[in-house]
């Protein structure tokens, strides 16, 4: 059964923001009803972008009650895990590409009561994540190639969301499916009709053209439109 549109989590991506103004584009996520923060950390290194590292969650933390998600796009997770969860991360997601010990990996995450996340690029299969699904609190699908916000939406990832989905309610496992990567009022609808429940805003939610609170209803919009559409009469 898709989540309703109201259930759907939004989790605007910092990246995205302008970060001159980033107290109030954290103000605007919370009072549009969005849930979760998204922080893209990126060390040039495992994608060739640089970005934010713990101490950004670490000024951010007393000042809101949204839940962090730090996404960690870098090479070596395991030596910073420690530092993100310090900082108030409420989930952390590592790349199961660059990741021999995923499972201790994972089993380090959630003793420290934090939501643990696998990651799959576009070139990953759900193969990949087999024997792991059971202890994973969420999977992030990417729909772009990781590196940078605004890129185009790809696809292939609605069929990888489909098939989590299928897995998740076959083997009555508890994995939140995120997706990753384009997502906006266009694209939105078909990753929630796949399965999709935590989608990762970037440019669609702090594209500057237009307020947050209107990004943030639009995608609420075109979520539900997309229920009405495909709830069975
Ligand atoms: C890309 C990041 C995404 C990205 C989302 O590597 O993981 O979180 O910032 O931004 P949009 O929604 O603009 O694609
Ligand atoms: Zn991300």
């Amino acid at each position: 059964m898709n989540p309703s549109a109201k259930e759907v989590i939004l989790a605007p991506s910092l990246i995205a923001a302008d970060w001159w103004r980033v107290a109030d584009c954290v103000r605007d996520a919370e009072n549009a009803g969005c849930q979760w923060l998204h922080f893209d950390a990126m060390d040039g290194h495992f994608v060739t972008n640089l970005t934010l590292g713990p101490m950004f969650l670490e000024a951010l933390r007393p000042h809101t009650k949204l839940h962090f998600d730090a996404h960690l796009m870098i090479s070596n997770p395991a030596d910073y895990l420690d530092d993100f969860i310090s900082a108030g991360a409420d989930s952390i997601s590592v790349h199961a590409e660059n990741q021999p010990h995923l499972h201790r990996l994972i089993a380090r995450i959630k003793e420290k009561d934090v939501m643990a996340g696998a990651v799959l690029n576009p070139g990953t299969p759900v193969s990949t994540l087999q024997a792991v699904l059971p202890d994973l609190d969420y999977v992030l699908v990417m729909s772009v190639n990781p590196g940078f916000s605004g890129q185009k939406f790809l696809p292939l990832a609605t069929e990888k969301i489909q098939q989590l989905s299928h897995i998740k309610s076959e083997r009555g496992l508890k994995f939140l499916i995120q997706v990753d990567g384009g997502i906006g009022p266009l694209t939105a609808p078909q990753v929630v009709q796949a399965g999709a429940e935590v989608l990762v805003c970037g440019s669609s939610v702090y594209n500057q053209k237009s307020a947050v609170s209107e990004n943030v209803r639009a995608l609420r919009e075109a979520i539900s439109g997309a229920q009405t559409l495909s709830t069975p009469a």
